[in-house]
């Protein structure tokens, strides 16, 4: 149900942008994080949620195309494959705010949360003369989020929301930069 390998085989057939697949990567590695404090038993599923979330992001136009809205088919493809869950589903619908499916469990608040961060963290470590994400203090993550016009397209709320889980932003930051620290090579970072 959880099954990595299948999960990247069906990626490798769906997500064609070499970003996305690292992004994908990223928030799996922020979910598993985020797992390991606040559901330790079910840190394989909240990583897998992470993992797959955005399983339709190269098919479907979801900006300009209201009737193909990117979340349900990530939700369908996996359905199909007998991978995941119906909270996993859940979680995917409700990370993309426009098909109106509310955040309302655990992994729902922590994948809307860490879909945005990643991409964040991303934008600061280019920042950086090396381009290194080991040179990223956490710190610079938090003075970030007060520059609006830096990475704009980074939704602060959602980021921020992290603190309805209990954890603030500040342990929010430090958490995913480590989590995406670990797997910098693979990240390219
Ligand atoms: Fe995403």
């Amino acid at each position: 149900m959880y099954d990595r390998q299948k999960a990247l085989v069906l990626m490798e057939e769906h997500l064609k942008s070499e970003h996305l697949v690292k992004h994908s990567y990223a928030v799996e590695a922020v979910m598993a994080a985020l797992a390991k404090k606040l559901d330790p038993d079910n840190v394989e599923r909240w990583a897998f949620a992470g993992l797959v979330h955005d399983m339709d992001a190269d098919l479907v136009d979801y900006k300009n195309d209201e009737n193909h809205l990117h979340g349900p088919k990530a939700a369908e493809i996996l359905k199909e494959e007998n991978l995941g869950d119906e909270e996993i589903y859940h979680a995917i619908k409700a990370h993309n705010k426009a098909t109106g499916v509310k955040v309302e469990t655990a992994m729902d608040q922590a994948l809307y949360a860490a879909d945005p961060i990643t991409g964040f963290i991303t934008a600061i470590t280019f920042v950086y003369p090396d381009k290194k994400i080991n040179s990223v203090k956490a710190k610079s993550i938090t003075k970030r989020m007060k520059e609006t016009r830096f990475a704009a397209g980074a939704d602060r709320d959602a980021m921020r929301s992290i603190e309805k889980l209990g954890i603030s932003f500040p342990d929010f930051a430090a958490l995913s930069l480590e989590a995406m620290k670990e797997i910098g090579e693979e990240l390219g970072l």
